[in-house]
């Protein structure tokens, strides 16, 4: 019998980001359907949609949020701040925590992924 390939779904958040502009790219090349988080910046977000036909979402994750389940096959949870131009050892409490911003959503995530197959 033959196999029919299904087209993957894609959740990157941070796909507005250096890391996540890559990532949305990369897994649109392999013909996967991406859809992407992102907080402020709608230019960069607009562009994505645009150029890889991936679909934007607006959510910031320091608020509350709520989305239906979507049924991701792979969540990429990217999003979070840059805080590599300040040196370790000043790096503030508050920027730390900032940083792991996504990670605290971990869980709400997880709810977004397709259940396994048996
Ligand atoms: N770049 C590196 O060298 C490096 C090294 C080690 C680890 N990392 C980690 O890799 C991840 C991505 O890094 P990056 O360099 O791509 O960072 P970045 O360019 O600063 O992008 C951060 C992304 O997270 C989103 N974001 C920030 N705050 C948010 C919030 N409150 N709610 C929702 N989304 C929020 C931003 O959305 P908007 O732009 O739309 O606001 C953006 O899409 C981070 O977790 C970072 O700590 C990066």
């Amino acid at each position: 019998m033959k196999e029919t390939k299904k087209t993957r779904r894609i959740l990157i958040t941070g796909g507005t980001g250096s890391v996540g502009e890559a990532l949305v790219a990369a897994f649109a090349s392999t013909g996967a359907r991406v859809w992407f988080q992102y907080r402020k910046e709608r230019r960069i977000a607009e562009a994505l949609r645009k150029k890889f036909r991936a679909i934007p979402i607006h959510l910031d994750f320091s608020a509350c949020f709520d989305l239906p389940r979507q049924d991701f096959d792979v969540i990429v949870n990217n999003a979070g701040i840059n805080i590599s131009d300040v040196q370790t050892h000043e790096v503030t409490t508050e920027a730390w925590k900032r940083s792991g911003l996504a990670v605290r959503w971990r869980r709400q995530l997880l709810g977004w992924l397709k259940p396994p197959t048996t």
